[in-house]
């Protein structure tokens, strides 16, 4: 028996608790969210969709067509940062698609389920707001 503990002792310590690995997720897609949405999709939101600017607000668009958990190309959420500059409803709708890497963060994000860190985080814009023409 004495020879497996080291074993067990490192399969223990490889293994987060789920809440800690979901806010680890989220805190990349909250920076995404901060740089390119918050300013349009916050308290003084612009838009039909609700707002997303805390994890609480956040969580009222996930079972919904807005975020479908496990299925980012059903999300409206996620297919609106696809569309190309030029599509109607693209977002940020600015002549700027957000980058690649960050549009891979929010589909990682819905197709591992859209999980949100257990206790409320607030989101608030960070950087300019993106131009909107
Ligand atoms: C410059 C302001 C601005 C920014 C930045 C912005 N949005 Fe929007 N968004 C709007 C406005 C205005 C609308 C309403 C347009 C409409 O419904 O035609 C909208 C609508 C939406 C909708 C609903 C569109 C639909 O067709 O159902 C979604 C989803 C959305 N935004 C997601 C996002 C996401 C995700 C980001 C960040 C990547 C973002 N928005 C960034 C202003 C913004």
């Amino acid at each position: 028996m004495k020879r497996f503990l080291p074993l067990l002792l490192l399969a223990s310590c490889a293994q987060k608790p789920v809440s800690e690995a979901d806010a680890t997720a989220f805190d990349q897609v909250r920076s995404v969210l901060e740089t390119n949405c918050v300013h349009c999709h916050g308290d003084n939101r612009l838009s039909t969709m609700p707002p997303i600017n805390d994890t609480q607000a956040i969580a009222k668009l996930i079972g919904t067509s807005w975020i479908v958990p496990g299925k980012p190309e059903a999300s409206r959420f996620f297919q609106v940062v696809t569309f190309s500059d030029k599509m109607p409803g693209a977002m940020p709708p600015s002549g700027h698609a957000i980058s690649k890497k960050e549009v891979q963060i929010l589909r990682d994000w819905i197709k591992a389920g859209a999980k949100l860190p257990a206790s409320n985080v607030k989101l608030s814009p960070q950087g300019p707001l993106p131009r909107s023409i």
